[in-house]
C-alpha cells in the first residue's frame, strides 16, 4: 500500500469528467486500497479518484460507524435526492477553506461494489452529504463552486506546533 499525492484546487485535472471503471482488476483493487490509506492518512471522510490524478469514477468513503460506515463506490449514480440541508464542508483538495453548502438530506445511490455487484445505497445525513460531495468530484465539481459561504480555515494547533518546532530548529534549538 502507498499514500498518494492529493491534487489541490487550481489543478485542471480536478475539472475533468472522469470515465467509468470498466473492469475491477488487480490494478483497481490496489488503487482502492491506496485511496483508503491516503484518505485515512489525511484525516478525510471521503476521496474520489480524480483527486489523486486518476480519471475514473471511483470513490472511497468512511464517515465512521455512527454515521453510516465505510463504502467503496464504483461508477456511482445518484438516482434520487430528497430534502435539503445546509452544512459546513471541507475538501482534501481545498485544504485552506471551509464553507456552507446546500445538499439533499437523503440520496439513493446505485453503485458497483468491489465484487462487481450492483448495489443501492440509501443514505441520510453526513453519509448523504459525503456521497454528493464525492460524486461531484467525478464530474469536475468542487464544493467551493456550490458554497454559500467560504472561510479560510484557522490554523490547527498541530500545524502551529509544527511551525513552532521548525522555527526553533532554525534558531538552533530542539
Ligand atoms: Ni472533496
Amino acid at each position: 500500500m502507498a499514500t498518494l499525492k492529493i491534487l489541490t484546487a487550481g489543478d485542471p485535472f480536478l475539472r475533468k469528467i472522469a470515465t467509468p471503471v470498466e473492469r475491477i482488476d488487480k490494478k483497481i483493487t490496489r488503487l482502492i486500497k491506496d485511496m483508503q490509506e491516503t484518505m485515512y492518512e489525511a484525516d478525510g471522510v471521503g476521496l474520489a479518484a480524480p483527486q489523486i490524478g486518476v480519471s475514473k469514477r471511483l470513490v472511497v468513503i468512511d464517515v465512521g460507524e455512527e454515521n453510516g460506515g465505510s463504502y467503496v463506490l464504483i461508477n456511482p449514480e445518484i438516482l434520487k435526492k430528497e430534502g435539503s440541508v445546509v452544512s459546513g464542508e471541507g475538501c482534501l483538495s481545498v485544504p485552506d477553506f471551509e464553507g456552507d453548502v446546500e445538499r439533499a438530506e437523503y440520496v439513493e445511490c446505485e453503485f458497483t461494489d468491489e465484487k462487481g455487484r450492483r448495489m443501492l445505497l440509501q443514505a441520510h445525513g453526513l453519509l448523504a452529504i459525503c456521497v454528493q460531495h464525492e460524486c461531484d468530484h467525478l464530474d469536475g465539481i468542487l464544493f467551493v463552486d456550490k458554497a454559500q459561504t467560504l472561510t479560510r480555515k484557522e490554523q490547527k494547533e498541530d500545524d502551529m506546533e509544527k511551525f513552532a518546532k521548525k522555527q526553533n530548529k532554525k534558531r538552533g534549538r530542539k
